[in-house]
């Protein structure tokens, strides 16, 4: 996934895009451009590396129009040719997303004489932008023939050399949004690019094309002029702000008590948002990444409080294999920017088959909230650090609330046991605030030495391992797995030397022993043991080196709690590494391609 950006208004455009490009960072940042208007040619300047390695070589000139890249590398590696803008001929575009089709598109523009320095897929687009234009210098029509040349996804920002007074915007599969402000206009990948400048923005649909003028936005589509809905960025501002935390992953760590309150007022006073599961036969749960971790856990609770048949699937696999889909089924689509290549696939695949869909998505009006049937917007503001945090334990409360409201229709959950789990729902951000203050720090510097790291649990909180684990593996880059307690000894123990850590998890009283027994084996051989547990249940001190203990909640909610000291200790060993911890190697925050 990379951030574009453009402006076009009464100030210097330089400024306002390459802070734009600072805030789309979060979405690719091995190498980044931009390019203008200059001395009636397009200058390009682009580098390799941060942001902040492009800003030590702009010049002092100040254009009124600028559009702007950040990229995080499909085709072709981090390097100053491969980079974006790119141009051919009259033409000079940023991309965002993937042509599926740019090889044969290339070998065709060869024949007609076109020639390529870089290895992307963007150059053959701007090549192909050109040759149509040099056929016909209708500049709609020119864009209009792509939505049937380009295959993939696409968002596009487009300078024209013969017409230095707009930018020329499109998308197919990649978001884009267009903003106007007091000094002048906007064009971006996506909202904290224009929060400086303005909370108001029009979303660009499938296929639109916008002309950004300095004073005014015009919208197309199928060659006619159309009007969109002005929309307003809800949520503060400053969660697309750092507001003094040292990363953004610590501000959302912190900001989920908050979150989680605020979602509880608008969800567990107005039940009706949340859907009735009772309905369907069976439910596909369909994800990546962390939103398959909180998937795991929404198909355990679904079958402890639905008694229904439920199956997780990670979407890559889903969207390939052989799927039992019918119109009793509910395919639910879960993903923080509702951009994931792989999940919207995975929607369309069960759309076509006749599936409900219900998405669970944070951003809002992406492209799972708008083609699912039904959609649950997490309401968990921006989430900046490419590593989820906030947005992972509000899609576990959206499917515990799923659970909550199944108990109560298929009579597993009682008035009295009601009234009991809407307490400890309430209670949840309370004890969440206890939990951030322990000291991570000691254990971070013990786990911080590792090359390997095992998380261990049954049921629920095996799930949770799943996460905790790739917290620390995504920031600290310290390789880790996760197993179910029982399973380590069936191969993996071989891998456990002299102060391996391996971390426990244990919230379940019901199997709780098993999972001491396991920690004695681990311990047996060397493990460093650092255990997470309830506090009501004993285990002793001889067994483990290091214990973090939390409240006993029940089942609905107790996930969401146990999962924060882990991500806190993610964060507390990353940091004591020194990495950057909001833009971690070789990631982006949204994987738009497939
Ligand atoms: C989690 O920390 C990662 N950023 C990644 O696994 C992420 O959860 C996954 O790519 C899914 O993204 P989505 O929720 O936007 O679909």
């Amino acid at each position: 996934m990379c951030g574009i950006i453009g402006y076009n208004g009464n100030k210097n455009a330089i400024p306002i895009v390459i802070d734009g490009l600072k805030n789309l960072e979060y979405r690719g940042y091995d190498s980044s451009g931009i390019a203008y208007f200059h001395n009636e040619k397009i200058k390009i300047i682009k580098e390799k590396g941060r942001i902040s390695e492009l800003e030590k070589i702009l010049d002092d000139d100040t254009p009124n129009l600028c559009i702007g890249h950040t990229r995080w590398a499909t085709h072709g590696k981090p390097s100053k040719v491969n980079s974006h803008p790119h141009k051919s001929g009259e033409i000079t575009i940023v991309h965002n997303g993937i042509i599926e089709n740019y090889a044969s598109l290339k070998e065709d523009l060869i024949k007609e004489g076109y020639t390529f320095l870089s290895e992307t897929d963007t150059e053959v687009a701007a090549a192909m932008i050109d040759y149509l234009y040099s056929k016909d210098n209708d500049k709609l029509k020119v864009l209009e023939k792509l939505e049937d040349i380009l295959r993939g996804s696409y968002a596009l920002l487009i300078l024209f050399r013969d017409d230095p007074d707009n930018i020329y915007a499109l998308r197919k599969g990649s978001p884009l949004i267009v903003a106007k402000s007091k000094t002048g206009n906007l064009v971006a990948s996506d909202i904290p690019a224009i929060l400086d400048y303005t909370k108001d923005y029009y979303l660009l649909d499938e296929n639109d094309i916008a002309i950004i003028g300095k004073n005014d936005i015009k919208f197309f589509k199928d060659g006619k002029e159309i009007t969109k809905n002005l929309l307003t960025f809800e949520f503060d501002i400053s969660s697309a702000k750092k507001d003094g935390y040292k990363h953004y992953m610590l501000k959302e760590i912190y900001e989920q008590p908050k979150v989680i309150r605020n979602y509880l007022d608008h969800y567990l006073n107005n039940m009706d948002l949340i859907p009735d599961l009772s309905v369907y036969e069976k439910v596909h749960i369909v994800a990546c990444g962390s939103a398959y971790h909180a998937g795991l856990i929404g198909n355990y609770l679904f079958e402890e409080y639905g008694d229904m048949e439920v199956t997780c699937y990670v979407a890559s696999e889903y969207r390939y294999k052989k799927n039992f889909i019918n119109d009793k089924t509910l395919v639910i689509l879960i993903s923080q920017s509702g951009e994931t290549a792989d999940t919207i696939a995975s929607l369309r695949l069960a759309k076509e088959k006749g599936a409900k869909t219900l998405g669970i998505v944070n951003v809002v009006g992406s492209t799972i909230a708008r083609e699912s049937d039904q959609v649950i917007y997490i309401n968990a503001g921006c989430e900046i650090a490419v590593a989820t945090t906030k947005a992972y334990t509000l899609q576990v409360l959206t499917l515990s609330l799923c659970a909550y409201k199944l108990g109560i229709i298929k009579g597993k959950i009682d008035k009295n046991r009601e009234l009991e789990l809407k307490k400890s729902y309430y209670n949840l951000s309370k004890e969440i605030e206890e939990v951030l203050n322990f000291d991570y720090k000691k254990y971070a510097k013990r786990i911080a030495k590792s090359k390997n790291a095992f998380f261990i649990g049954r049921l629920i909180d095996y799930y949770i391992c799943e996460e905790g684990s790739l917290k620390l593996k995504e920031i600290s880059y310290i390789h880790s797995e996760t197993y179910p307690a029982g399973e380590l000894k069936h191969g993996t123990i071989s891998l456990i030397e002299e102060n391996t850590p391996v971390i426990a998890v244990i919230t379940d009283k019901k199997i709780a022993e098993k999972t001491i027994s396991n920690i004695k084996e681990v311990r047996a051989r060397g493990a460093y043991t650092l255990i997470l547990k309830n506090k009501d249940i004993e285990i002793s001190p001889d067994i483990y080196d290091d214990v973090m203990e939390i409240e006993e909640l029940n089942d609905l909610v107790s996930s969401i709690l146990t999962i924060v000291p882990l991500q806190m200790l993610a964060y507390h060993v990353a940091d004591s590494l020194g990495y950057d911890i909001d833009k971690p190697r070789n990631l982006a925050k949204s994987v738009t391609v497939e």
